[in-house]
């Protein structure tokens, strides 16, 4: 007698059950104090970079993921983001803002934000700091949640140098073990995966945070989500990932969106060397590179040669001035020959004639410096 596998008829299942897209919280409503004095007047997100707030980069990766409904996470200066985002619907978004009448940290504003879900409790929601450019793939993030069956699922990001991040260590199926804070000796440094802001919860999760009063997701509700036992589960990639909350990352983000290594589709232009919007003014003779955003209303005077460097809306680049790496505020002014490196100037500033700033000045809005003023050069 020969024993035959038994034969089953393979069970037809019809096509998957479309997934309901994601909603998204987006939380925006940090001080940006590093970032000062870019955020004297002006909200981190809606900085502009490559020609537009931060924001819009952020809001249209999430419209290209599928993601429609995005709740806005508002505190410090909430009032310019829905006269310029209105209802999101010109970039075909559903937009809500609620603001905080006091700052109440990371995870005190995604928990004052849950009443505007409409998610079910095991749905998945989306949240975003405000201040990450990065090539995450969000639908792979989703994905990951829900094959893990996690309680939250965070995008880790592997940097060279962590001491200035959150790093959180996973084991071999990528389950978190750990969170540590900013870690100070080699000992503490146990991985090079860090928090990159970027998270999905279970809706019933975010139920579970105190209303009402100031708490850190990083600090307070993730570890105590490990130490109760919950899944969080991490998902490392090495995508482009950039945190804008300093000087220097936010010319360097600008300056990748305009270059096309930093992948948006709010760019307003084709990826190249330079980007001149529409109103600005360039005399044919400067030289613009490595990324280069020139706003509407700007103007860059002949022999000026600027590199990786952003010109907000109606500032004045005097002529054969030097300009690399550096983001120059709304209405400044840069004098002729001033040679400026790795400087950030704040809006309406004036800096005269012949000067030479090194990296990591930072003028603050309004202020004037005369002509000759500061220079480091050995030649005179
Ligand atoms: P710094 O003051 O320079 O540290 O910047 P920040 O205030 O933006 O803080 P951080 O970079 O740690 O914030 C991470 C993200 O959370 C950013 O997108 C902030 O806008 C946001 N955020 C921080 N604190 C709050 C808050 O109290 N309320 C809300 N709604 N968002 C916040």
């Amino acid at each position: 007698m020969t024993l035959t596998e038994p034969t089953t008829t393979p069970k037809t299942t019809g096509p998957a059950e479309p997934a309901a897209p994601a909603e998204a919280i987006l939380l925006v409503g940090g001080k940006g104090t590093r970032l000062r004095p870019l955020t004297v007047n002006t909200p981190k997100p809606m900085v502009p970079a490559a020609g537009v707030p931060f924001l819009t980069h952020q809001l249209a990766r999430a419209r290209a993921a599928g993601v429609e409904h995005i709740v806005l996470a508002t505190s410090y200066l909430a009032e310019v983001f829905e006269p310029y985002f209105g209802d999101g619907s010109d970039l075909g978004l559903h937009l809500e803002y609620v603001t905080e009448a006091e700052p109440l940290g990371t995870g005190g504003a995604i928990r004052n934000v849950a009443s505007r879900l409409r998610s079910g409790p095991d749905d998945p929601v989306l949240v975003f700091n405000g201040d990450i450019l990065t090539g995450l793939d969000i639908g792979a993030l989703l994905d990951v949640h829900r094959t893990s069956g996690a309680d939250v699922s965070l995008h880790l990001s592997r940097v060279e140098d962590p001491r200035a991040f959150g790093l959180v260590p996973t084991d071999a199926d990528g389950r978190v073990t750990a969170f540590l804070e900013k870690p100070q000796t080699p000992e503490e440094i146990v991985t090079d995966q860090i928090n990159a802001g970027a998270y999905v919860f279970r809706r019933s999760v975010i139920d579970t945070i105190p209303a009402g009063r100031p708490v850190s997701v990083e600090r307070e509700t993730f570890p105590d989500l490990l130490a109760a036992g919950a899944h969080l589960q991490g998902m490392v990639d090495s995508t482009y990932w950039l945190d804008l909350g300093t000087p220097q990352a936010f010319v360097r983000g600008s300056a990748d969106l305009v270059l096309g290594t930093a992948p948006s589709p709010a760019v307003p232009g084709r990826p190249g060397e330079y980007l001149v919007m529409p109103g600005a003014e360039v005399a044919p003779d400067a030289k613009l590179s490595g990324g280069t955003v020139v706003s509407p209303g700007a103007v860059v005077a002949p022999g000026a040669r600027l590199h990786a460097t952003a010109v907000l809306p109606g500032a004045r680049i005097e002529a054969d001035a030097r300009i690399t790496d550096s983001y120059i505020g709304p209405a400044a002014v840069i004098g002729a020959r001033t040679t400026l490196t790795g400087v950030v100037v704040g809006d309406t500033a004036h800096i005269g004639p012949d000067n030479e700033l090194t990296p990591g000045a930072r003028i603050w809005c309004n202020t004037t410096l005369p002509a000759r003023s500061i220079r480091f050069s050995s030649d005179e």
